[in-house]
């Protein structure tokens, strides 16, 4: 066995440009000296799970059914995203390995990561669930989590817009002294940029497995993969009892007024994240052609006019019991069935009391959980959690798979729906008020993230004591390791 011991060189912060951000060397750090022996600093039991282990003698490489696998190597792991074509090393912080080591075609990165930008909500919602807000330095001012609402009004902390985000003079002045972390949907030339793809990925559990993705950045790479497992359980739970039940499959449509600029046209949606959900909860999608998609006119040959367009439009509506309106409203505080109306009408055409639907007051709205700049919490937290988001939709379509006398099945209270509203009852509003986490300040340090391996004095790599079954790390900043050997 070749000794990879060379590698294992204490980091020296190297002096730099004020406008680079200097990554603290903190307890985040593994400690290693020149007795430090060869040790993985990333061993099996901490790694991520996934569908397919690759073993060899210089790394292990875990795939994952959606679009990443990892490849852990002694000092550093490759994170490769194959939805967006990129691959970034990752390097424990504490040791440096030496850039011919390391993948060329990959974008290098210290982790744990310390200090993260958001143009985007979404990957807020993942690093929520993760427990690492306290490494999120700015955000989407969009973001309906409360606490990232907090971080927008007590520290002005505003991420830098999606136009800037090819601006190199703009992103040094905002966010390259304080940020080693840029998370965005799509690649930019920023040194520190990486790409998240959960939106990008069409299945809807394996958008919440994208949680994986960000673990690795924090050496959660266990903790995440438990946290998924346990999303993904509770989407099969509820999945089965919705199947079993017997009786009537209501019809669901989802639909949309679609307004743009000079576009406009009305549509039934069939997105595969939809359409897994529609049919994890016991209901039929709307029967459709491909053509029945768009509802267009005007210079769109398909109807002379907006009138003959919803005429058609809603005769598809006619065998459908419920129908989802994601159509998009600057207030969804106000939008209610009159709104609906003006929406859904044209010179004497409207939903009337023969459209099922209509007369059962059966529409319901994805915006029933909003910030107070009206941003949707459904894309952003429903995202990583789709079980939740199955509940809501059995407990708005057919409660009566969920409860037995008022209880919801195995978990003992009924559910309120979270983002599914019925029209006639108004969004629930979330402000920075609702931030139930401690006020740390604008400029408090995040909590340690410890390393997996400590070196003894004789050089000797030790483990660090964890919570094996949830692969949680330990809290409050206290890294304890095994016993180091007798002297
Ligand atoms: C990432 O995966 C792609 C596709 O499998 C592969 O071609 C590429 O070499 C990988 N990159 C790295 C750095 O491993
Ligand atoms: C980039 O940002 C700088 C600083 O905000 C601004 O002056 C400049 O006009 C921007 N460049 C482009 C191409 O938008
Ligand atoms: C209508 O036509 C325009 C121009 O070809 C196109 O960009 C747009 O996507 C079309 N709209 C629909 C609903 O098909
Ligand atoms: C829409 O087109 C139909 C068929 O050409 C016509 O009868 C109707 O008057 C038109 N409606 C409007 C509002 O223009
Ligand atoms: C680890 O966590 C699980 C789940 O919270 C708990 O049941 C177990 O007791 C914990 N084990 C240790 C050693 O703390």
């Amino acid at each position: 066995m070749t000794c990879r011991c060379i590698l294992l060189v204490a980091l020296v912060a190297s002096a730099s440009a004020a406008s680079v951000f200097q990554r603290p060397i903190n307890s985040d750090c593994v400690r290693v000296s020149t007795a430090s022996t060869d040790a993985s600093l990333f061993p099996n039991e901490f790694q991520i799970s996934g569908t397919a282990v690759v073993n060899s003698d210089d790394y292990t490489e875990v795939e994952t059914s959606t679009g990443f696998t990892v490849t852990y190597y002694d000092n550093y792991k490759v994170l490769n995203n194959t939805l967006a074509g990129e691959a970034y090393t990752l390097t424990q912080c504490g040791v440096s390995v030496a850039a011919n080591e390391l993948p060329s075609d990959a974008r290098p990165f210290s982790i744990p990561l310390i200090s993260l930008s958001l143009p985007e909500t979404v990957p807020y919602a993942f690093l929520e669930l993760l427990g690492v807000t306290d490494r999120v330095y700015d955000v989407s001012e969009y973001v309906v989590a409360p606490c990232g609402q907090r971080l927008v009004q007590s520290c002005n902390r505003v991420a830098p817009d999606s136009l800037s985000l090819n601006n190199a003079t703009l992103l040094s002045s905002t966010i390259g002294a304080y940020t080693d972390g840029l998370v965005t949907s799509s690649n930019s030339a920023w040194p520190t940029q990486f790409t998240f793809s959960a939106t990008e990925d069409p299945g809807l559990l394996q958008r919440a497995e994208w949680i994986k993705f960000l673990g690795v950045f924090f050496n959660l790479d266990a903790y995440s993969s438990n946290l998924f497992t346990a999303i993904k359980n509770e989407f099969e739970q509820t999945k089965a009892a919705a199947l079993a039940q017997e009786g009537p499959k209501p019809v669901v449509a989802w639909i949309n007024h679609f307004m743009y600029g000079t576009q406009e046209w009305y549509q039934l949606s069939f997105a595969a994240y939809k359409t897994e959900l529609v049919e994890a909860a016991g209901v039929q999608p709307t029967e459709f052609s491909p053509s029945d998609l768009a509802f267009a006119w005007g210079t769109n040959e398909t109807f002379a006019n907006q009138t003959l367009a919803l005429e058609a439009f809603l005769s598809v509506l006619a065998e459908v019991d419920i129908v989802i309106d994601e159509t998009f409203v600057a207030d969804p505080s106000t939008y209610h069935l009159g709104e609906f109306l003006m929406q859904f009408s044209s010179e004497g055409v409207f939903p009337t009391a023969e459209d099922v639907w209509f007369s059962a007051g059966k529409i319901l709205r994805t915006d029933g959980l909003i910030s107070a700049a009206a941003g949707l919490d459904w894309y952003e937290g429903a995202i990583p959690r789709p079980g939740k988001v199955l509940l809501d939709l059995v407990a708005t379509t057919r409660p009566e798979a969920l409860t037995v006398s008022g209880i919801v099945r195995g978990r003992g209270a009924t559910h309120t729906p979270i983002w599914l509203r019925n029209i006639k009852d108004d969004p629930v509003v979330v402000t920075a008020a609702d931030c139930t986490t401690a006020a740390n300040g604008c400029s408090a340090s995040p909590s340690t993230i410890c390393p997996f391996i400590s070196f003894c004095g004789n050089g000797s790599p030790v483990l660090l004591e964890t919570n094996l079954t949830t692969g949680a790390l330990p809290t409050g900043g206290k890294c304890t390791y095994a016993a180091c050997p007798a002297a």
